[in-house]
């Protein structure tokens, strides 16, 4: 069939996948659907500051850039992916109790570096925020950000990214907000307050980890609501697991998933896409965080297509 990245162009959205430098390299089925399949990419892991600040101070781009390489040259954006989170931070950052001067500084010369000097111009939007909310709750969840910086730091964190690219597309990212929960309204309370007091918030990104059956009824309405308040809305993580062994009828429900979240995107005006959080279900990060489940993604662990990969095409009118 016609590519989904084509399909998807053809309907004003982008389709997208996160990307691992080191499967690249490897495997080519992986490298031939990632650049055949996929408008978009965002980097799994390796834009995260473990990956970029190891050291204080000391910079490696090394295996970011063949991801942005691998991009310019099949002519797929990039989301930069990510500034701000409570995971997968280097031992320095997170061990080094600062004072609010010093981590300010520290938040400074991070944007600095990589949003404005590094990727300025190559990556077009950035998930600047990540996670910030508590699970189940519309509390902010404690990190080493808001523990010394209060919750100023989200608009202190915009601001700074704004300065260092100021076309970069900026995202607050957060999972289990598809549907209208308390999460998702402490988030709708956020970005409201946040756009009144003119920080530069562009957008919201729907992670959208999903089990089979799970995506909520309420997604499109729940999204509507945010691009009501002027932002856009981008579902960023796409997977759907099943419980291993997966049955043909969990693959059909999961194939159906696929296409209410493509569906929903592309009923709300302002959404600008869908991104799936892998390749295929060998890649994916669900196995080994959530022992017994797995089969997440649109292609088997073999590269070949499933049902979910059948339901991308229709939704997009392929
Ligand atoms: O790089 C090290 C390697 O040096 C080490 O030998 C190996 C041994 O465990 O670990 C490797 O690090 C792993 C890393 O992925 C890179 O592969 C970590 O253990 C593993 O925990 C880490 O998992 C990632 C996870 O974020 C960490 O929080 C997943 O791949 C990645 O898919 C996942 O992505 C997150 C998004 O960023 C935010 N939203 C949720 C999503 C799923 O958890």
């Amino acid at each position: 069939g016609v590519p989904l990245r084509d399909l998807a162009a053809e309907r004003g959205i982008r389709i997208g996948a996160a990307a691992n430098p080191y499967l690249l390299e490897r495997e080519p089925d992986y490298r031939a659907l990632l650049a055949e399949q996929y408008g978009s990419m965002t980097a799994e892991n390796v834009m995260k500051w473990d990956s970029l600040q190891p050291e204080r101070g000391v910079y490696d781009f090394s295996t970011a850039d063949v991801l942005t390489a691998f991009a310019d040259e099949h002519d797929q954006q990039m989301r930069g992916h990510t500034v701000l989170w409570h995971n997968q931070n280097p031992e320095w950052l997170d061990q080094g109790e600062f004072g609010p001067e010093e981590l300010r500084s520290i938040m400074r010369d991070h944007i600095d570096t990589v949003v404005g000097e590094h990727f300025a111009g190559r990556v077009y939007a950035w998930d600047v925020i990540n996670e910030p909310f508590r699970d189940g709750s519309g509390e902010l969840r404690p990190n080493l950000w808001l523990n010394t910086l209060g919750r100023g730091y989200i608009a202190e964190a915009l601001h700074m990214a704004h300065e260092a690219d100021p076309d970069a597309r900026l995202y607050i990212n957060d999972f289990n907000i598809e549907g209208r929960n308390p999460k998702s309204d402490a988030l709708y309370d956020l970005a409201e307050s946040l756009l009144e007091e003119g920080a530069p918030l562009h957008g919201i990104g729907f992670q959208g980890h999903f089990h089979a059956g799970g995506v909520p009824e309420d997604m499109a309405e729940n999204m509507r609501r945010f691009t009501d308040l002027g932002l856009e809305v981008t579902v960023t993580e796409l997977d759907v697991s099943i419980k291993m062994p997966a049955s043909a009828e969990e693959l059909r429900t999961q194939a159906r998933d696929y296409r209410a979240v493509v569906e929903n995107c592309l009923e709300v005006g302002g959404c600008t896409g869908v991104t799936v959080w892998g390749i295929g279900d060998a890649d994916s990060w669900i196995p080994s965080w959530f022992p017994g489940r797995g089969a997440a993604l649109p292609f088997d662990e073999d590269y070949a297509p499933k049902p979910a990969y059948g339901s991308l095409q229709e939704a997009l009118g392929g």
